[in-house]
C-alpha cells in the first residue's frame, strides 16, 4: 500500500475561533500539524498584547499544552490529540505605533490586514488604503521584520474582487520593498502571476481552492459548505493555483483557511463564509499530489517553503499518510467538514 511521510506539516492560515469552538477544533489541527498561523478575526479582533497572549494561552489549553492539568494531557495523548503544536499568533491590522510593535514583535509571526467589512468579523479593518496613513506602521513592520498578511479583496463585483486588489498589492510591494507581504488564500491566475513581479510577495493556497471552482459551489445544487471568501473562481484560475502548488513553488505555502462555523450558520438563508477542512487537509493534499504524480513536492508546499519564508523552525512531527480509504465524518462537534459523509482516498496512518 502506498505511503507518504511528511515532516513538520504547517498550516499557514487557520481559524481556531474561541470558547467551545476553539476547544473542539484546535485538537483536530494540533494532532497532525506542527504549527499553524492563527487568524485574529475574533469578536473583538485581537489588537492588544494582552488579548494576544490570553488567546495563545487558551489555544495551548485547548491543545493540551499547558502542563498544569496532567490528567487532561494524558487523556489527549491517549486519544492521539494534542502536543507539539505551535500556534503562530497574528494581530489584526490597525495603524499601530512603532513602540507597540517593538513590544509585541517577539510574540507574533505577522499582522493580518482585512479590508473593512470584506469577510467574517472584519468590520474594523482598513477602510481606505491611504499610504500616508499606513506608512508609519508598515515602515515599522518592515524595520522589525514583521510580515504583513493580507486578505486581498476589494468591494467590487464578487468574481473580480481579488484581481482588482492586485493594484493594491503592487502599491504596497513597491512602497515597502523589504516588507514581506503574504497574499492570503489566493484564488486567481492574476495573483499567481504577481508572484514573479515582486520579490517581497508570497502566497498561501487552500486545499479547497485547489480542488474546486465556482461550478462546484453553485453550478448545480448550491453547496453552502463550499461557500467561502474569496469565492472559488474559474477553471483557469484553479489550474494556475494547481500548477504552482504541485511544483512546490518556493513562494507558495499551504494555508488551509479552515474556517469552522456551526452547521446552522452554514445551512441558513445568509450562509456564513468558510470551508472547514482542518481534520482532512493532509489526507486531501496527499490524494491530490499523488494523482498528479507530485508527492515529492508536497513536503515543500506543506512545510519547507513556509520555514524558509517565515524563518521558523517548527517542533518535530512526522505524519505518515497511507493510500487507504477514509470516510469523512458527517460533522465534527456540529461543524460540517468539506466532503462530509464522502470517502476520500488517503488516511493518516500514524503521527510521531
Ligand atoms: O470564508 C472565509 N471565512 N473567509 C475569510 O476570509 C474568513 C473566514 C472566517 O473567518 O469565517
Ligand atoms: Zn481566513
Amino acid at each position: 500500500m502506498k505511503q507518504h511521510t511528511l515532516l513538520m506539516p504547517l498550516d499557514m492560515h487557520l481559524h481556531l475561533r474561541d470558547g467551545v469552538m476553539l476547544e473542539n477544533v484546535a485538537p483536530l489541527s494540533s494532532y497532525s500539524f506542527s504549527g499553524a498561523v492563527v487568524m485574529p478575526n475574533l469578536v473583538p479582533p485581537v489588537t492588544t498584547k494582552i488579548a494576544l497572549l490570553d488567546y495563545k494561552h487558551r489555544i495551548l489549553n485547548a491543545t493540551g499544552q499547558n502542563r498544569y492539568d496532567d490528567d487532561f494531557d494524558d487523556l489527549l495523548e491517549e486519544e492521539g490529540f494534542g502536543g507539539d503544536f505551535e500556534p503562530f499568533m497574528t494581530l489584526f491590522y490597525n495603524n499601530y505605533s512603532k513602540e507597540f510593535l517593538e513590544e509585541v514583535a517577539d510574540e507574533i509571526i505577522g499582522i493580518k490586514l482585512y479590508p473593512a467589512g470584506i469577510t467574517t468579523n472584519s468590520e474594523s479593518g482598513v477602510a481606505s488604503f491611504d499610504l500616508n496613513e499606513m506608512r508609519p506602521t508598515l515602515e515599522a513592520m518592515s524595520d522589525l521584520e514583521i510580515p504583513l498578511l493580507v486578505h486581498g479583496e476589494t468591494d467590487g463585483f464578487v468574481m473580480d474582487r481579488e484581481a482588482e486588489f492586485m493594484s493594491i498589492y503592487e502599491m504596497l510591494a513597491t512602497a515597502f520593498p523589504k516588507l514581506k507581504i503574504i497574499m492570503e488564500h489566493i484564488t486567481t491566475k492574476a495573483a499567481v502571476d504577481m508572484l514573479s513581479l515582486h520579490d517581497n510577495l508570497y502566497a498561501t493556497i487552500t486545499i479547497h481552492h485547489l480542488l474546486i471552482n465556482l461550478d462546484d459551489v453553485v453550478g448545480g445544487m448550491m453547496k453552502p459548505h463550499l461557500f467561502c471568501k474569496p469565492i472559488a473562481k474559474r477553471p483557469e484560475d484553479q489550474a494556475a493555483l494547481l500548477s504552482v502548488a504541485l511544483e512546490g513553488h518556493p513562494k507558495v505555502m499551504f494555508g488551509s483557511d479552515s474556517a469552522p462555523h456551526p452547521q446552522h450558520a452554514k445551512e441558513a438563508c445568509g450562509c456564513a463564509a468558510g470551508v472547514f477542512t482542518a481534520p482532512i487537509a493532509l489526507q486531501l493534499l496527499a490524494e491530490l499530489f499523488d494523482e498528479n504524480d507530485a508527492l515529492d513536492n508536497l513536503q515543500a508546499f506543506v512545510s519547507d517553503n513556509a520555514q524558509v519564508i517565515y524563518s521558523i523552525c517548527p517542533e518535530f512531527k512526522e505524519v505518515t499518510l497511507v493510500q487507504e480509504e477514509f470516510k469523512v465524518p458527517e460533522n465534527y462537534s456540529g461543524v460540517v467538514p468539506m466532503f462530509a459523509g464522502e470517502t476520500i482516498k488517503w488516511s493518516i496512518e500514524n503521527v510521531d
